[in-house]
């Protein structure tokens, strides 16, 4: 038995239900977590003042409403992150006073114009905070939900002295969701981050790989518990090569809207041996996995 296989293939809300609500609001993860999904994902970033809040990307003129705080205007800048020149507005430049200033807005209002409605009206969550909607939500459904938290540029944050490991792992700690039990999974694209935390933490580790990414999957069973391959790496022959390794395989990412047949992937997935599915419509995928597993059990 691989230690971080499930018994279900688990289904990850991503970003909590962003097929829904504009991503990584508190809204979009409690919706994730009444929608069925067994765990949420937070990806992290950090501002000024060290705090860690959910963002894709620390340059937020796509996910908030700052461009319209002229209060901001002034730190409206270009940097280099993770080797891309970037402009716009950025988590470390503010406090976190002046960060919940800020409302969400909805990333991809072309593709998910109904979540436009939801514009301004939340603001940016911090990990804390949504640490706090694992429990509540977990004693209101009467089962253990879990977190997924992604740190996002972790070599960039630490370069400019705000590393997210530690605060990570202190956050999750102080909720008790770190740590042996698998309620929390810990992932990056990132191996250093990873390996150095392969020394603090009992959390399993999950090293994320792009669709362009070399697979050494011999490689990432020397530090990580979880290959989180992009969907398309996907196949029978990765995932028995994982498992052999001792690795899971969650994959990432669905979107209803961009397939034709939102529960013909689901089940291809499942087919192919995979143990986690991240996705935009949590719902759905729960409900494609319980017909999956019908399936399964009526078919021997
Ligand atoms: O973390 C899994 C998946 O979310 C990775 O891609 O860019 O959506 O964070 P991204
Ligand atoms: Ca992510």
């Amino acid at each position: 038995m691989i230690a971080h296989v499930t018994a279900l293939p688990l289904v990850v809300g991503h970003r909590g239900a962003s097929g829904h609500r504009p991503e990584h609001t508190l809204a979009s993860y409690r919706l994730a977590a009444r929608m069925g999904a067994d765990i949420i994902e937070p990806d992290l970033v950090s501002t000024q003042d060290g705090v860690l809040v959910a963002r894709h990307e620390n340059e937020i003129s796509g996910t908030t409403d700052v461009a319209s705080h002229p209060e901001f205007a002034d730190r409206h800048c270009t940097k280099v992150v993770g080797g891309r020149e970037v402009t716009g507005w950025f988590t470390e430049d503010f406090t976190l006073a002046e960060l919940r200033t800020l409302r969400a807005v909805e990333r991809c209002p072309d593709l998910r114009p109904d979540n436009t409605r939801y514009d301004g009206l939340w603001a940016v969550p911090t990990l804390d905070e949504i640490c706090a909607l694992v429990h509540h939500e977990s004693r209101r459904a009467g089962r253990r939900i879990g977190i997924y938290p992604e740190t996002k540029h972790p070599s960039y944050f630490a370069s400019i002295g705000l590393p997210l490991e530690g605060t990570m792992l202190e956050v999750l700690a102080r909720h008790r969701l770190d740590g042996p039990g698998g309620r929390a999974y810990l992932q990056s694209f990132e191996e250093g981050n990873l390996r150095e935390l392969a020394g603090r933490t009992e959390s399993p580790l999950v090293q994320l790989l792009g669709a362009d990414a070399e697979v050494d999957v011999a490689r990432v069973a020397t530090y990580a518990q979880v290959l989180g391959v992009h969907k398309s790496l996907v196949t029978p022959g990765l995932v028995a090569e994982a498992h052999a390794a001792g690795l899971a395989v969650h994959a990432w990412t669905l979107r209803a809207e961009l397939v034709p047949d939102p529960y013909a992937e689901v089940r291809e997935l499942l087919d192919a041996g995979v143990d986690g599915l991240f996705s935009d419509q949590p719902g759905l995928t729960v409900q494609a996995r319980s017909e999956w597993l019908s399936l399964q059990e009526r078919t021997g």
